[in-house]
């Protein structure tokens, strides 16, 4: 067989489609971005509780500190650059290297050292003491009357169980409700790799270690949505593995709980019945567990009010018809590398699953 080169024009028509192709991709970026921009707060510099105020002005300390004393080397490097060097009481021919030292200058070299030693050892102490009393303080956050949430990471996604009062609790997925005010303790698992739990407005990161327990203690004081984000690299869609922490009033809390410890309600439409019979006899019921139904799969998220949740596949994208759709269809172009297979059921099916979904509330 004989390959022959691209023609000029074909070549052309290459470049242009290459090109044509990374402005979509730009766009699509900038897009993101700007979608991402209209989502929930992350940023530790907006601290919502007590422990992610201390965690901030330690930060603000050490911002100023670090960057006095890196004012001051630069500025000791800028006069030692600049400075004349002394005239040289070397005779012609004579190496002025082999000169005693100036004692005078020497003195003086060895009295700044000194000071700069000292200005060191007494910064860094006191960087050091700073650090230490805000860990403390992190600790001592009075867990009286705590709300006790556990939670484990997957790949990628978030198991979030709420244990009952001997009513076995209930689960959900990648959303946290807690309310505003009172101590929150997670106890933090890992169902595979290593995770890290953290939601930059509320506190530190945790790591999540599989076989090994920990917990993480806050409190939120100030209502509101924070956008938490798994912060240990734990393979390809490490980046698509957030969660979403509502911060709410005691009441409207207690009204979610009690909303979420419901089963799901039986559909009266009849397309969502058959839905809801596609789901439960079909694959999804393997992975998925809907309270109030036959389906208990335990794989993948709990998805008995998943209509209740603003963002799908651990906050990877809004929780609206056209995304499930997308979703369900392939859910590979939406996070590359899921463990969600693409729906092997008929279009007609999938639509009927949809619309029982969209029941779950
Ligand atoms: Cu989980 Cu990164």
């Amino acid at each position: 067989m004989i390959l022959r080169a691209a023609s000029p024009p074909r070549r052309a028509i290459v470049r242009e489609r290459a090109a044509a192709r990374r402005i979509v991709a730009a766009a699509t970026m900038v897009a993101t971005s700007c979608a991402y921009a209209a989502w929930p707060d992350q940023n530790a510099l907006r601290p919502a509780g007590i422990q992610a105020l201390r965690i901030v002005s330690l930060w603000h300390w050490t911002l100023l500190v670090c960057g006095l004393v890196f004012a001051a080397v630069l500025t000791a490097l800028a006069v030692a650059l600049w400075r004349r060097a002394p005239a040289s009481t070397a005779s012609p021919g004579q190496d002025d290297r082999l000169l005693p030292p100036d004692p005078l200058r020497a003195r003086r070299a060895t009295r700044v050292t000194r000071a700069a030693t000292v200005v060191s050892v007494v910064v860094l102490s006191g960087l050091i003491i700073a650090d230490v009393l805000t860990d403390r303080a992190l600790s001592r956050l009075p867990v009286t009357d705590a709300l006790y949430i556990e939670m484990t990471g997957h790949q990628w996604w978030w198991d979030v169980r709420y244990p009952g009062d001997g009513d076995g609790g209930f689960a959900t997925a990648n959303e946290l409700h807690v309310p505003v005010g009172r101590p929150v303790i997670v106890s933090l698992k890992a169902a595979d790799v290593i995770h890290t739990f953290w939601a930059p407005n509320l506190h530190g990161k945790k790591d999540m270690i599989p076989g090994r327990d920990a917990t993480i203690a806050f409190r939120v004081d100030k209502p509101g949505t924070y956008r938490g984000q798994c912060a240990e690299y734990c393979g390809l869609e490490h980046a698509l593995m957030a969660f979403i922490v509502v911060a709410e009033p005691q009441a409207q809390f207690d009204a979610w709980l009690a909303q979420q410890r419901r089963p799901a309600g039986n559909p009266t439409a009849s397309f969502a019945d058959a839905g809801r019979r596609v789901f439960v006899a079909g694959a999804c019921a393997t992975c998925h567990t809907v309270r109030g139904t036959p389906a208990s799969g335990t794989l993948g998220p709990d998805l008995t009010h998943v209509m209740s949740r603003s963002m799908l596949a651990a906050g990877t994208f809004p929780n609206d018809r056209a995304h499930l759709a997308r979703w369900l269809r392939a859910p590979g172009t939406l996070k590359p590398g899921t463990t969600m297979p693409a729906s092997t059921l008929s279009p007609m099916e999938q639509q009927a699953v949809i619309a029982w979904l969209e029941t779950l509330r």
